[in-house]
């Protein structure tokens, strides 16, 4: 009994031992490594390998391998280092580490020299104090950059210059102030062939209208406001009041709108916010801030909503009316609205603008407005990105309660109730402060900037906190987007057109790369698509728009989608280059990829485009599934081929088969039809005679009696009746022949008898004897009519 349990239990142990087995080998044949990161929220991923003591200043593709890399600053503010992703190690590596000899206030990673790798533009503190040193790191073709000779550009004033093309050439000028606090523009002219070419000449810029003087600091941006899918800029100008200057191409810059902005105003950022189609303005106004914490006090998040033409609602409608354009249909999405605005009046009547006090949303808590520094004090703008990619952007910003700053998210929802900032007309959304799955922001207490970004590239739009550190932390915390949302994204970017968007190759040939990492500001996109509920909504994003002020914008741009109908029907992809048709539409995107776009680099040239899928440990498998899918169906169809094959052999014996028996059968018929009328006729022969030869002889004998009686007398050279008359058929011969009357008349004209028969002796006689004989020596009628007996004469 025992041993029996015991055999039992040994028996148990074994089959779990070999389940054990069977799930370890399961495992190793299980071919995705386990998953990074778990749970539905934010979860902490660490430094990611940026230990640095300092702070991320930039982020760009260095290496142009399609991941993003960041740039960081030591923290003697001079020490530039580049981290570049290593996707199979899931960590950011350092790279190329240099010193630049000032200290440094922002770095712009940009294609200035247009050979297809990202250089840096450092703007730095200069010895005299009232103006920025600019000078540009040109990158290297292997890697890493030019630090012994870097470009010297001339200077600018203290408001940081911002990257823009402004002639249309898609190489990166520089928007301005010149020391002197005139705008001014730094016009790239750099010549690769030219050992000394310098890089900018600088010029007055193409602004027809009133200039400002720069805010320091600024909030100026490279984004589209008319709706053109060309950039314009906003300028934030140090009297507190705004100016948005239209593109209009070789016709330069007009001043398309300016104003005040309310008072107060700290930074301005820009994104679609209700989702129309149209760029929005997001700014932080404050009753004050403190010069010594960078709090703000009695803050507010101001949203002025773009007035610009809807999308047409109907697929009919052209969008015209009596000549004048009274909404955009979903393919022409990119027809300058010169009538747009902003209404920035903080009133109930106005439903253009939105103020959402920061003590509503954050009871006892006030937002963080500056990060100050020793050299200078960065502002900390909210960060705008759609973190739960339904297609409405949240935010993301810092807030102070007593000593702890606090990074927190606002996300765009639904109006209902809880929801903050609805006003009427527009898209229906407010905001609501993310609180589930948060703990990981909410356990950082000494944020001091805060950023989106997409770590690996996966599609999630992740965020980078930078801290303080005063207890000894890491400097840099990434937190993983780790929340499931049924929705898809997009990522695009648009590059500058280098190396005519094929290779690029080093100056000595050997090194060959492509220049996938360029990005620039002022691109944008226009896009449609339809929701599950079959409704259209059009958006709009920019690309890069603002880089001052370490703005820590990426250089791709990322859409949500939101829960669409499986791709984005048409996407307007715009440049800012100078021709008639300075933007494209693409037609069916499918979601969840990358779309690198090339515009030509000589106008005239066709727009290229890329579509990454979304890279993944999945790919490869996809791949094997799908091939090892095509084979074996390539291996059905193959047998159901052959198959056919057999059955079409085997049906073609077995019709010959058939033909053969059908040819026998049809030559037995024919052989016995033949019979069959060889008998009828031998029959017909036997039976049936003609209707004359049915008379008695007798009777016959008397009709011949009579003809002989009736026909003529002989006509030289013709038979005589009797002779014809036994040449008819057997029957009348025999008749004829035993009718000696018949034969007892016979005229002879000897004058007429042919010469061959009198040639031939007895001839004529032998006739005449055996006409005589027939006749039965009956008496000849002569020809005078009486009887005489016919004497034959010989003739000689
Ligand atoms: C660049 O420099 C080379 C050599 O000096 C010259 O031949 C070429 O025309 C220049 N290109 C432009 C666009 O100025
Ligand atoms: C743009 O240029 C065109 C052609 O020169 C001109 O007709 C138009 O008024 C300009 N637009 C603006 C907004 O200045
Ligand atoms: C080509 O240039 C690369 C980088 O500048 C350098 O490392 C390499 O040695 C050069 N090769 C030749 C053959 O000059």
């Amino acid at each position: 009994m025992y041993r029996h349990l015991l055999g039992r239990r040994k028996c148990l142990y074994s089959a779990l031992i070999a389940l054990a087995c069977f799930s370890d080998n399961a495992a190793a044949i299980w071919p995705f490594p386990p998953k990074r990161f778990s749970g539905n929220s934010l979860v902490d991923a660490g430094s990611m390998g940026i230990n640095v003591q300092g702070r991320v200043i930039a982020f760009g593709d260095f290496n142009g391998d399609q991941y993003l890399d960041a740039l960081a600053l030591g923290s003697d503010q001079q020490t530039m280092t580049v981290y570049l992703w290593n996707h199979d190690d899931f960590i950011f590596q350092p790279s190329a580490t240099f010193t630049h000899p000032h200290k440094i206030l922002n770095v712009v990673p940009g294609d200035f020299t247009h050979s297809g790798k990202l250089d840096l533009l450092v703007m730095a503190q200069s010895s005299t104090n009232n103006q920025l040193d600019l000078s540009v790191y040109t990158a290297l073709p292997g890697g890493g950059f030019d630090t012994s000779t870097p470009l010297s550009v001339p200077a600018s004033a203290l408001p940081q210059p911002i990257p823009i093309d402004i002639d249309g050439d898609m190489k990166i000028d520089l928007l301005g102030m010149a020391p002197d606090s005139s705008l001014q523009v730094w016009q790239n002219v750099f010549n690769a062939s030219e050992p000394l070419s310098p890089l900018f000449a600088v010029g007055d810029p193409p602004f027809k209208g009133t200039q400002c003087t720069l805010a320091n600091p600024h909030s100026n941006a490279v984004v589209d406001f008319d709706g053109d899918c060309l950039a314009d800029v906003f300028l934030l100008c140090n009297d507190g009041s705004y100016q948005i200057w239209v593109n209009n191409k070789s016709d330069g810059f007009s001043l398309s709108l300016h104003g005040s902005m309310p008072s107060g105003v700290q930074s301005v950022s820009f994104a679609d916010v209700d989702r129309d189609g149209t760029i929005d303005m997001v700014f932080i106004t404050c009753s004050s801030v403190s010069t010594s914490t960078g709090i703000g006090t009695d803050c507010a998040i101001n949203i002025a909503y773009n007035k610009q033409l809807p999308l047409c609602t109907t697929p009919a409608d052209s969008g015209l009316k009596k000549g004048v354009r009274t909404c955009r249909p979903p393919e022409d999405l990119c027809t300058a609205d010169p009538a747009f605005t902003f209404d920035l009046t903080n009133s109930p009547n106005n439903q253009a603008f939105v103020a959402l006090p920061i003590s509503t949303l954050f009871p006892g808590s006030s937002l963080v407005v500056l990060d100050i520094m020793p050299v200078l004090s960065l502002p900390v703008s909210l960060k705008l990105g759609d973190a739960n990619l339904d297609g409405f952007p949240d935010i993301l910003l810092i807030i102070s309660t007593g000593q702890d700053r606090v990074p927190k998210v606002l996300f765009s929802v639904p109006c209902g109730p809880g929801v903050f900032g609805c006003v009427s007309g527009h898209g229906k959304h407010g905001w609501s402060v993310a609180t589930k799955g948060t703990e990981t922001l909410d356990a950082i207490k000494d944020a001091r900037s805060v950023s989106f970004l997409d770590i690996d590239e996966d599609g999630s739009l992740d965020i980078m906190v930078q801290r303080i550190g005063t207890l000894g932390q890491n400097n840099i915390q990434f937190v993983q987007n780790n929340f499931y949302f049924d929705a898809f994204f997009l990522k695009a970017i648009v590059l500058n057109g280098a190396c005519g968007n094929g290779w690029c190759y080093g100056p000595n040939g050997t090194e060959k790369y492509h220049p996938f990492g360029v990005s620039y500001s002022g691109a944008s996109y226009k896009y449609t698509v339809l929701d599950t509920t079959g409704s259209r909504s059009a958006a709009q994003i920019g690309q890069l728009p603002q880089t001052s002020y370490q703005a820590l914008q990426t250089p791709y741009s990322f859409f949500g989608l939101g829960r669409t109908n499986n791709y984005i029907e048409n996407l307007f992809v715009g440049s800012t280059m100078h021709t008639a048709q300075h933007y494209i539409n693409i037609e069916g995107v499918i979601p969840n990829s990358k779309l690198v776009i090339l515009p030509p680099s000589t106008p005239g040239d066709a727009w290229k485009r890329e579509l990454f899928l979304r890279p993944g440990e999945w790919i490869p498998w996809v791949t094997l599934t799908v091939v090892v899918a095509t084979i074996i169906l390539a291996i059905i169809v193959l047998v159901l081929h052959l198959n056919e094959k057999m059955i079409t052999a085997t049906h073609l014996r077995s019709r010959l088969l058939q033909l053969d028996a059908q040819i026998v059968e049809q030559r037995r018929l024919l052989n016995e039809l033949q019979q069959t009328r060889s008998d009828v006729e031998r029959e017909l022969h036997a039976t049936a005679t003609f209707p004359v030869l049915t008379l008695p002889p007798e009777i016959t004998t008397e009709i011949f009696i009579h003809l002989r009686e009736l026909s003529p007398s002989c006509i030289p050279g013709q038979n005589l009746p009797p002779v014809v008359l036994a040449s008819v058929c057997r029957q009348w011969r025999d008749i004829a022949l035993a009718t000696p009357i018949l034969w007892s008349e016979l005229e002879v004209h000897f004058d007429y008898i042919a010469r061959t028969l009198i040639s031939e002796s007895g001839l004529v006689e032998g006739r005449v004897d055996q006409w005589l004989a027939r006749s039965g020596n009956r008496p000849l009628l002569s020809e005078t009519g009486y009887l005489a007996t016919l004497r034959v004469f010989h003739i000689s």
